[in-house]
């Protein structure tokens, strides 16, 4: 293998490239490949019309995932299989092209490359196949002309044609069925022989997805020398120990969502991650990447907080662990030398006894970033606050761990007249700005009213709905 070469399969063929690991799919595959079926539209992973699936081997198994590859590394596609549109090609539409011609899901066409391969992709990687799964799917992808109910009836009668069919979906059939061309039949043993192939050593800035850097400086990453974690084995495990559960910072919101031992940890797993970006974006975005770009807004970082997690961090004098809640220092100003690396992140699993929350506002309920995130752990003995973690985001410039309004918990009654207090503590500790995720007084409501929705849902009698209203 040349210095420097990324080797994967796009489509039916094999590539082996020295373009700059740091520039991004959709460039390759247009410019590169003159593979022009995936569009280029808003650039920031937003809309979804350059969605392309993305086959990796997972022990014995080939797991189809869909990305926006305009944020997609390059590097990142290293002993895969990425699929665009013009791979599901095939003499004669798919299902999945039918079903969005008969029911009219098409108009100026821009989106529909995007939602074809967000639908196949589902059908590639569904244990079980349902309507719901399959909107759950397209949730990155946008139409800005057609309206979604005609997108929605192709996916119901995709759905419903699957389900009659009772012929299952896992490769093989989906091939015998005609839904995808017969070489994916080939993929697996492919991608067995490409693993074989070196690996690479790379040096430069650090890089997960891909999902924070390439919308916030674009042009300069794909000049950049790059460090990618995003398939570092070692960080990609899952370990719940002694009641501590240690997670690799590799791992994606995606791979969260769908780990079983997670969901042991995590209560309310299935609610909290459908608030995340779409499923696109989270089959990306890293866990270490949520909290070292250090969003005050970062969903994962007010979550991990409210968790009281600690992170480990590994440079060259070895591995230092610290409270997640000391390492924000101001303004995308972290406690992280250059040399170093987040490599796991660990947190008590709350215990029978422990409420744990989260919630946010944002301008759409789905596929936004919040104005305010707040999450709370609260253990309670009876009607007494045992300990409380409380985070915030949206209302400062780092992500913010509310440490007196916390400690004023401790030991206290839980009553209407302690929520009141906390309630002043709160908006002392807090200090938003007006943007356009809103103003700061609405900001501050925001965070008075999250904090009581944590209230309420341990003791949903606590507070009479009058002082919701009323402020
Ligand atoms: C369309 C869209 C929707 C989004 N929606 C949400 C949302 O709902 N909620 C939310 O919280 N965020 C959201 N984000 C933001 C983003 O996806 C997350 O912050 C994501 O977790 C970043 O992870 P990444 O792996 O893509 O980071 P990258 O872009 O790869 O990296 C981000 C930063 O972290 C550094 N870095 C990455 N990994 C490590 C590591 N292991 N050690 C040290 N440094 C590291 C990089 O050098 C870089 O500075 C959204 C982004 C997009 C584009
Ligand atoms: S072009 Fe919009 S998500 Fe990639
Ligand atoms: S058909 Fe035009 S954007 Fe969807």
């Amino acid at each position: 293998m040349a210095a420097s070469e990324i080797v994967f399969l796009l489509n039916d063929q094999l590539i082996r490239t020295t373009a700059p690991p740091g520039s991004a799919m959709l460039d390759f595959v247009r410019k590169k490949r003159h593979l022009t079926g995936s569009k280029l539209v808003c650039k920031e992973g937003e809309c979804g019309a350059c969605t392309v699936l993305v086959g990796n081997l997972s022990g014995d198994e080939l797991v189809y995932q869909s990305m926006t590859s305009c944020i997609m590394p390059l590097v990142n596609a290293h002993g895969k299989h990425i699929v665009t549109i013009e791979g599901l090609n095939m003499d004669t539409l798919s299902p999945v092209q039918q079903a969005m011609v008969d029911s009219y899901g098409t108009q100026c066409g821009f989106c529909t490359p995007g939602f074809v391969v967000s639908l196949s992709g589902y059908l590639l990687s569904a244990k079980d196949i349902t309507f719901e799964g399959a909107i759950g799917a397209i949730d990155g992808n946008i139409c800005r002309c057609t309206g979604y109910k005609s997108i929605e009836r192709a996916a119901r009668s995709l759905v419903d044609r699957l389900i009659e069919e009772g012929d299952g979906n896992n490769i093989r059939q989906l091939v015998k069925a005609k839904y995808i061309p017969s070489y994916f039949s080939t993929v697996k043993d492919r991608l067995e022989g490409l693993l074989s192939t070196d690996h690479q050593e790379y040096s430069g800035r650090k890089l997960g997805g891909g999902t924070d850097l390439y919308v916030q400086r674009p042009y300069e990453m794909y000049e950049s020398e790059v460090f990618p974690v995003y398939d570092a084995s070692p960080m990609k495990q899952i370990e719940l120990k002694n009641g501590i559960c240690t997670f690799g910072a590799a791992l994606t919101m995606g791979d969260l969502y769908r780990s079983k031992v997670f969901a042991r940890a995590l209560p309310n797993a299935d609610y909290i991650f459908k608030l995340l970006s779409s499923t696109q974006i989270r089959n990306m975005a890293t866990i270490g990447g949520n909290l070292v770009n250090a969003s005050p807004i970062g969903d994962f970082t007010i979550l991990l907080l409210a968790l009281n997690s600690k992170i480990h961090l590994e440079g060259a004098s070895g591995i230092r662990t610290l409270p997640l809640s000391s390492f924000y220092l101001g303004y995308k100003k972290l406690d992280l030398n250059e040399d170093e690396i987040l490599l796991k992140i660990s947190f008590p699993i709350p215990n029978r006894d422990t409420i744990f929350h989260f919630e946010k506002v944002s301008q759409r309920k789905y596929f936004d970033i919040a104005s305010v995130n707040l999450a709370s752990s609260i253990e309670m003995t009876d009607d007494r606050v045992r300990s409380a973690h409380i985070a915030i985001g949206g209302v400062g410039p780092i992500p913010l761990y509310l440490r007196k309004t916390a400690t004023h918990l401790q030991g206290k009654t839980l009553d209407s007249h302690l929520v009141e207090e906390v309630f002043d503590i709160l908006q002392s500790e807090i200090s938003p700005i007006s943007d356009a995720r809103g103003s700061a007084e609405y900001k501050r409501l925001l965070a008075r009213q999250l904090l009581l929705a944590q209230f309420l849902n341990i003791n949903a009698g606590i507070y009479q709905i009058e002082k919701l209203i009323h402020v």
